[in-house]
């Protein structure tokens, strides 16, 4: 059982998959390496939650079977219909294999198709069996890229089902290709938007959702400059345009960041069950805990769109757990705490080594102090918001996550062998809570 954040239950996950709340559970699913806490042929793992707070682990749903899938099932979604649970995913199938070790790719040559396989209950997968090829391997590189187009995104549109994939242009410029289907077996092409440029080479895990009157999309580009201009891979989020009839999407120049950390990537989002957009990302780690375990999941977060702008609080059923004040870290539950700060210009905090200070109107973080040296930048920035900031810190022991202002912008980051140490600006109190 996971409490709070969903974590690797032993060697490595990435991305969560099939998101969805169904029967009354919800049911996440993630990218998993059930072998060695590094990435290799991918499995979805499987776990269930009935208030997105206590998880339970259900093992492996997806393994390969198939000629398709012979190298990875790789991230998708899942829908509801007709009371059974479908799930959407890219099967892999590498085009050489390397004889010293067949859980990696070769060139980054290989084949890729969009499978489904249905369950009676959201537990039972007939992997043998049950698996469909939804969109076959790509042959047009016009219309989309055969190797890179992948991370099926599936829901339910006013007049038949939608399905986002993420893919590239020729010229290496990331591309979405929308498909429409009356009954979630025979998937037609029905349109795509290609990305400007300087948005990086490919766009993975699409997620496209209405939210407050306005319409969204999330993706998470290939090698795309990150706030402070280095390149890399990143999540974004942006206001969208989408004529759904047409399958018509226009992107806008101007995005925000997922999150102004540097280690949350492929969010995947879904409807909660009073309605709400729901979004969970993963968190890269660089190195195992433990040698055990890699990879982990943020707080769920509730998506809303203000003035324009999409911003992210912590769900509510995980805000709630944070309830028993205490007076220092050393008194919080194996879980984490939470503490509430403010910082005004050239202010600083120190939480176990972690350092947050208030620069030139931006919240900044530090983790030199409580990261493996030379696994990956220690230093990122949020966007101004002016002399005085409100934050929200949720503690654990591999992530910190900073709310600004109520969820303005939102900065997190992955640490390691973080002290119980507290240092505030003087003058400031401690407000800290643990769970109840
Ligand atoms: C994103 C991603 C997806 C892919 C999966 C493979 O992290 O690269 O695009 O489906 O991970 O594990």
């Amino acid at each position: 059982m996971d409490l709070l954040h969903l974590k690797a239950p032993g060697n490595w996950i990435n991305d969560p998959n099939g998101f969805v709340y169904y029967r009354g559970e919800y049911h996440l699913f993630y990218q998993y390496f059930p072998y060695a806490p590094c990435w290799g042929t991918m499995h979805w793992g499987h776990a269930v939650s009935r208030d997105l707070v206590h998880w339970e682990h259900l093992g492996v749903a997806l393994f390969p079977t198939r000629y398709e899938d012979q190298n990875g099932c790789f991230s998708g979604s899942a829908v509801e219909q007709d009371d059974r649970l479908h799930l959407f995913y890219t099967g892999v199938h590498y085009d050489t294999i390397d004889p010293q070790n067949t859980h990696r790719v070769v060139n980054n040559s290989f084949q890729a198709a969009q499978l489904t396989i249905s369950s009676p209950d959201g537990r039972r997968f007939d992997n043998f069996g049950g698996k469909q090829v939804a969109v076959p391997r790509l042959e047009d590189p016009a219309w989309g890229d055969r190797t890179h187009t992948r991370d099926p995104k599936v829901w339910r549109g006013a007049d038949a089902w939608y399905m986002v994939l993420g893919s590239k242009t020729p010229d290496n410029r990331g591309k979405l290709l929308f498909y429409r289907s009356r009954d979630l077996a025979l998937w037609e092409p029905a349109g795509s938007a290609a990305a400007p440029q300087g948005l990086g080479w490919m766009w993975e895990c699409p997620d496209y959702f209405e939210l407050d009157g306005g319409q969204v999309l999330l993706c998470s580009p290939m090698g795309i400059a990150a706030p402070d201009g280095e390149t890399g891979d990143h999540t974004i989020c942006m206001q969208v345009r989408f004529d759904e009839a047409a399958c018509r999407m226009e992107l806008p120049e101007t995005y925000q960041f997922f999150d102004y950390g540097l280690d949350l990537y492929a969010p995947q989002s879904t409807l909660d069950a009073q309605g709400r957009r729901v979004v969970i990302a993963w968190l890269r780690m660089p190195e195992p805990v433990e040698g055990r375990w890699c990879g982990m999941f943020c707080l769920p977060r509730v998506a809303e769109l203000k003035n324009g702008r999409v911003r992210f609080r912590v769900h509510p059923n995980a805000e709630r757990m944070y309830a028993r004040r205490i007076a220092s870290p050393g008194q919080a539950e194996a879980a984490g705490y939470k503490l509430c700060l403010e910082l005004a210009e050239g202010q600083w905090a120190q939480i176990g080594g972690y350092r947050l200070a208030l620069q030139n109107g931006c919240v900044t973080a530090d983790r030199s102090r409580v990261f493996p040296a030379g696994a990956g930048r220690v230093k990122c920035a949020a966007p101004p918001v002016g002399s005085r900031a409100r934050l929200e810190i949720y503690v654990e022991p591999n992530l910190i996550e900073v709310f600004i202002n109520g969820g303005e912008y939102t900065l997190s980051s992955a640490v390691y062998g973080l002290t119980q140490e507290l240092l505030l600006p003087p003058g400031q109190q401690a407000e800290l809570y643990t769970l109840a």
